[in-house]
């Protein structure tokens, strides 16, 4: 397990800004950005295309045991290619966001990723974004942060987001589909999204983006290592 000093992890509920604010905070450090939600989606993309379903089997097992997964980072963001193929965009759809839940509760699937987000952290330098980085795939990281807003002010977020990229979202569906999220992100028995007992709790719901990434640089860099 690495206990090196170069990790920051951040958790919390989907729409919080995670993404925007590790992105930004990877870029502020000189670190990778490391976006283990696209890890979950590109399973569940996997195991939809396979017709598997979203079950422990062997035939999941077999599909995890082939899978040729890579994150690449473009431009400070998460590339994701599967067997191949660029699925970058395919993933981000929130019929896969709930997709990707659903295979997050699966054990086999969570020991396969944990143990390749491990070895992607081995190289040190990351921001490390998902649910849990700090309770579970990094315990030893030296700053952790648990980024929290209220799921009325996510789903105006996610709404936003999903209009710029030209979908058409009914925002009421989209505040349902957060808390439903929430409710199986967090009643889970493995890895339930928590924070972290020494994680520094960040509630965004009335900070801008600016705001809490000056604030998560802050504390790095008071707290010592780990900064540039
Ligand atoms: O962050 P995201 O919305 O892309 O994540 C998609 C799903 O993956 C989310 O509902 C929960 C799961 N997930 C997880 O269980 N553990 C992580 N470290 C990251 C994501």
């Amino acid at each position: 397990m690495p206990t090196l000093s170069e990790i920051v992890t951040i958790d919390g509920p989907s729409g919080a800004g995670k993404s925007t604010i590790s992105r930004q905070l990877a870029k502020a450090l000189g670190y990778t950005y490391l976006d283990t939600g696209a890890m979950y989606r590109a399973v569940g993309l996997a195991a939809q295309r396979a017709g598997l379903p979203l079950v422990e089997s062997v035939a999941l097992a077999a599909l995890l045991a082939r899978l040729d997964l890579n994150l690449l980072a473009v431009d400070g963001d998460t590339g994701v290619t599967l067997n191949g193929e660029d699925i970058s965009a395919a993933i981000r759809s929130p019929e896969m966001a709930m997709i990707a839940s659903r295979v997050s509760a699966l054990p086999m699937v969570r020991t396969y990723l944990t143990e390749l987000q491990r070895r992607i952290g081995a190289q040190g330098a990351i921001v490390a974004e998902g649910r849990d980085m700090g309770t579970v795939v990094f315990p030893g990281a030296p700053h952790k942060f648990f980024l929290d807003a209220s799921p009325a002010e996510r789903a105006k977020r996610r709404v936003l987001q999903l209009r710029q990229q030209g979908r058409q979202v009914d925002e009421p569906e989209i505040l349902a589909q957060i808390i439903e999220r929430d409710q199986a992100d967090s009643a889970r028995a493995l890895a339930p999204l928590r924070p972290a007992l020494d994680a520094v709790i960040v509630d965004s719901s009335h900070l801008d983006i600016a705001g809490v990434v000056a604030l998560m640089l802050g504390h790095v860099k008071r707290t010592g290592q780990g900064a540039p």
